[in-house]
Formats: C-alpha cells, structure tokens, sequence
C-alpha cells in the first residue's frame, strides 16, 4: 500500500473528527506525551539511581527524587485533563456517527430495506462503528505516542552513547522489513473477519427470530448447523489472524532479545573495562526498545488501523445505500385514455399500472383498479397473485414501472410520500409494536394526542378491556416486538394506532388472517369500527370477512381477473364462486345435483 493510499484512508477516517479535531489532536498528543515523557524520564531516575548505587554519591540520590516527584506532579494535572478532552471528543464523534446510520436507515428506501439482511445492518452499526472507535481510542494513540517515544529516546541515547543508537536505528529497520512482510497479510486476514462476523450476525439473527419454528420441527440441529458454518468461518479467520500475529509477535520477541541481549552483553563488556558508566548502561536498557521495537509496534497499530478502515468502508456501504425520494417521479405522463378513466369520486385509483421487483418480470400487469370515496373495496384471489404487490404501490413504497396512481385525481407523483401516507392508515397482517409502553405504541399514530383521546381509541379498538386488566395497564411494556401479548391484542393496538392517525384511507393486508377465530372476531369488530366513513382497501384471505364489502376484485396473476358485490359474482360463477365454495366446503350447485 502506498503511503499516498494509506495517507487517503486516514483522512478519511478523520472525517468525522473534523468538527473537533483541534481538541481531539490536542488531547491526543497530550496523551503520547505523557507516557513517551514518563518512560524517558524514568531512564534518567534509573541512571541517577545507579550512579547513587555506584558512587554513593547523594546528590545523585536527590536529582532522582527531584525528577520523580516533579514528573508525578506535572503528568497528575496534564494527564486527566488530556484524557478527558480526548475522549470527549471520541464520545461525541461515535454518537454522531451511529446517530447518520441510524438516520440513513430509516429513510431507505423500501427496495433495498427489503432486500438486504437485518443482520447485516445489525453488524455494520455494531462490529464496525466500534472497530472506528477502537482506531480513534487507541490505535492513533499509540503510533503516536509510539513515535514520540522513539524520536524521544534515540535523541538521548545519541547524547549518552552514540554507538548504541546506530545498533539500535539498524535493528530498528530490521524491524521495518519484519513488518511489511507480515502487515499484508494481516491485513486481509482482518478485512476477511470483518465481513465473516456480519455473516455470523446474520444466522443468529435468523436463530432468534425463528426460534418458535426452529423448536416447533425440532430443527435444533439443522439451524445449528447453519450457524455453524459461519461460526467455522469466523473461527478460522480468527485462528488465522492469531497465526499472522503471532508470527509477528515471535519476529518482535526475536528484535527484543537481540536488542536487549546485544545491549547488555556488549554494555556490560564496556561497563567492566571501564569505558562505560553503569548508569548509563542502566539508561540505554530502559531506553532501547522504544527504539529497536518502534516499527514493529507501529506495524500491528497501523494494520489494526486498516482493520478499521475496512469497517468504514462496510459502514460508507450502508450510508451509500438510496433513501426514498421525497416523492416518486412520474413513470410517464398519464396518457389520454387513462385521463378519462380518472373516476371523480375515486379516493384511490391505479390506470394501467404494470410492474415488476425484477424489471423483467412483472408481478402486476397494466391492472387498473379504483376505490370509490368512503367505500370498501376487497381484494381477493391466490396467495401470489400481487394483492400485497397493490398495498405497497398504494403507500408509494414501489412507484408503478408504467401506469399511474391516482390520490384523489392527482397523479401520486405529484404529491410527496409524506403527503400520501398522511392519507393513509394501514394495517398490516402482523402488527410491528415497539419498544415502550402500550400507550407509546397507540400514540405513534398521532404523537400529540392526550391520555384521553389514546384511551378513547384504544376503546373503539375493543382494546381498552384487554388493557385495563394488565397489571400496569396502559403504562405496560410492551417487551420486544409485543412478545408479552397476544396477536389479537397486538393487532387490536394497531388499529387502536391507526384510529387516532384518523387518517381518510385505509389499507388492511390480511389484518386477521394470522388469528384463531375467537381473536379474528374482536379485531373484526375493531375493524368495523375502523373502516366507518373511510375509504378501505381489505386484502383478506378469508372471503367470510368481506361478503358485505361494497366491491369486491379477484386478482390472480397480476390482473383483476373479476369485480362485482358478493352476490354479483357468486353468480357469475366463476373464480370467485370456486374460492367461496372451497373454502366453506359447499360444492358448487350443479355438482351437488349430481
Ligand atoms: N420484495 C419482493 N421481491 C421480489 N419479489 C416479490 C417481493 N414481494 C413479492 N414478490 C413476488 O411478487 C408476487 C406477488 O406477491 P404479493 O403481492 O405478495 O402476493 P399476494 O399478496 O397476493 O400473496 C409473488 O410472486 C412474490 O413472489
Ligand atoms: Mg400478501
């Protein structure tokens, strides 16, 4: 790597320093000061000790205790000061950069949320950030402090014996040749266990979501087996990763012992024909791994530095990942005949609108569709057959590949996101609780509203019951993800969250088809509560729900295959009538006369 390279990469992982790099540069090199002045001064207490210990001379004795005292002294006020401006800035540097990520991650937009792993996104905001900390806190720290220590105790050793310092500098740039033979490796090594510990966060991420399933068909040993593989690799990395270390750390023992060993033979030699003081001697021992070692230390802080460059990297991935758009451009303009399809008293309409996840396979088939003011329109057919596909379009998390929303005779892409989904309430199959109390949870549907007006909704959401009977009532945590309450009080809380957005439109997506009946028959009722005076779009899956549905439109393979009331359609006996027989196990009328 050049240095031109390695020069780019630092800057940018002081990037998000820059607000506060004067203070942090300030309190950093403090920081260096401090512990490369205390082992350099030390040297010096122990040559006065052994000149004292030689010549008994007490003044030697004295400029020991002097050096001693004025140094604990000094370095007691210097050093917290530095301290705490150096981390204080590390503190704040690392909130805003989880404070970014957090932020970028929740405008991303719906494409790359749903095709990207949670797990991988877990990692990156875990593993990563704190492998940037870890160069901000340490790494920096100690090159720094490494090189002061070296220009530091090669400028005495060159005062106090030349000689030594020219041995030392050329087992110095042993050590250099040592190090650039072992950085690059390492350095892969590490990129590679960056990414193998996302993968890794990934599976245990899978194991505890599905943890339910994976007891239920007793899969213990195949979901271990999964996570197996990726701990393997992590494993492996890491064995790897200690074995170039540890070749490293076995070259940096052999500079130590050569160093160390060749001064005290040769010094002890001099000592003895007298060409040496002891003291001196005492000094350049304690003096020379700061020199001899220097680019070897160097070499492990500055790979571990590329370490986490490699997580700002995986970090810059998430930050470059697209966030919605304010509002979703016009596919094309509307053309003639679907301006005249526009129906006046449409709340919801979709003309010709054709589009695919993949560009070149289409889920929804120029499929046109309209929701009559304060009606409610249901939406029934095969599992697959793009009823969901219709939802995500309506709430503008996909715009069509060709054809137009209609928002009450505007095309959506003349309003913003914002805009249609403050339209909009919508209910999904599984309600998403998060982390707070009940009350918290129906409040995000309009984070103004008073106790009251969260009670009043909980109550037309038949929840205020259920709720009243927990022991802290509405001040109950929900646990995670609503893990403490049961899918039909989960659901009965989101339409509770829907009713208080109170919001014109609604959209339910199979909003109990995940219920046992007893359930699905409160949230039904919630739900008819819901629904009053509102534009609704049902999904259901189960056709008893929507007989009395104003319109109601089978699609299968991406069309509206037939539209019509219940009995309307019943009596064309045709895909619809198939479902409804099938499901309540009636056989259609000319088979029974059979
Ligand atoms: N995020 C996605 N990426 C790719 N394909 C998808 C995605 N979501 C749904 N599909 C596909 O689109 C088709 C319609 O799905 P969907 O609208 O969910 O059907 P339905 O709700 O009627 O069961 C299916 O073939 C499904 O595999
Ligand atoms: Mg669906």
């Amino acid at each position: 790597m050049s240095f031109k390279q390695a020069y780019a990469e630092f800057g940018q992982l002081m990037a998000y320093m820059k607000p506060r790099a004067r203070t942090y540069y300030a309190g950093m090199i403090g920081e260096s000061l401090v512990s490369a002045a205390l082992a350099i001064l030390l040297s010096f207490v122990i040559q006065y000790l052994l000149n004292y210990a030689v010549h008994r001379d007490p003044s030697e004795l004295q400029r020991a205790v002097y050096l001693v005292c004025g140094t604990v002294g000094v370095l007691s006020i210097l050093s917290p000061i530095c301290n705490y401006l150096f981390l204080k800035c590390i503190k704040i540097t690392m909130g805003e950069i989880r404070t970014e990520l957090f932020g970028h991650i929740a405008r991303i937009d719906y494409r790359s949320a749903e095709s990207r792993h949670s797990g991988d996104l877990l990692s990156r905001i875990t593993n990563d950030v704190q492998s940037i900390e870890m160069t901000y806190a340490e790494h920096i720290k100690s090159i720094v402090s490494q090189i002061l220590l070296f220009i530091g105790s090669s400028v005495v050793v060159f005062i106090v014996d030349w000689r030594f310092a020219l041995v030392l500098l050329a087992l110095g740039g042993f050590s250099v040749l040592l190090n650039t033979r072992f950085s690059a490796p390492l350095r892969r090594v590490s990129d590679e266990l960056q990414a193998q510990m996302g993968v890794l966060t990934e599976r245990i991420g899978d194991l505890i979501a599905g943890l339910q399933v994976i007891k239920l068909f007793g899969l213990q040993q195949r979901a271990g087996r999964l996570s197996h593989d990726a701990i393997a690799a992590v494993s492996r990395s890491g064995i790897r990763q200690g074995h170039q270390a540890g070749l490293l750390e076995a070259g940096n023992f052999l500079i130590q012992f050569l160093s160390l060993g060749g001064v005290l033979l040769i010094g002890l030699l001099m000592v003895s024909s007298g060409q040496l003081e002891l003291g001196v001697l005492g000094q350049i021992v304690q003096l020379q791994s700061g020199i001899a070692v220097m680019f070897l230390s160097l070499g492990t802080s500055v790979a571990m530095m590329q370490n986490s460059y490699a997580g700002l990297t995986r970090i810059r991935e998430v930050l470059a990942v697209p966030v919605e758009s304010e509002r979703h451009a016009l596919q094309a303009v509307p053309s003639p005949e679907e301006k005249t399809a526009v129906r006046p008293d449409a709340a919801l309409q979709l003309t010709d609108v054709t589009f695919g996840y993949d560009a070149n396979r289409p889920v929804l088939k120029e499929l046109s569709l309209s929701l009559a003011e304060g009606t409610v329109t249901a939406l029934v057919g095969p599992s697959g057959g793009g009823k969901s596909t219709v939802v995500k379009l309506l709430l503008g998390f996909y715009p069509p590949d060709s054809g137009t929303v209609w928002l009450g005779g505007r095309p959506a892409g003349s309003c913003t996101l914002q805009e249609i989904r403050e339209q909009m309430a919508y209910v999904p199959q599984e309600a998403t609780l998060f982390q707070g109390t009940i009350a918290d949870n129906i409040r995000f549907g309009s984070p103004d509203a008073s106790d009251s007006e969260v009670e009043a909704a909980a109550r037309a959401a038949y929840a205020h019951g259920f709720i009243t009977e927990l022991p802290q009532g509405y001040d109950t945590p929900v646990g995670e993800r609503g893990a403490n309450l049961s899918g039909g009080q989960r659901q009965r809380i989101a339409i509770a969250r829907a009713l208080l957005k109170n919001s014109p439109i609604l959209l339910l997506d199979e909003a109990t088809s995940a219920l046992d009946a007893e359930s699905e028959h409160e949230v039904q009722q919630a739900l008819q509560v819901l629904m009053k005076g509102r534009t609704t779009l049902v999904v259901a899956h189960r056709l008893s729900t929507i007989e009395n549905a104003d319109r109601i439109c089978v699609i299968a393979g991406g069309r509206v295959q037939e539209e019509g009331t219940h009995e309307e359609l019943l009596a064309m006996e045709g895909q619809y009538a198939d479902l409804y027989h099938l499901q309540f196990r009636k056989k259609p009328p000319e088979l029974a006369v059979s």
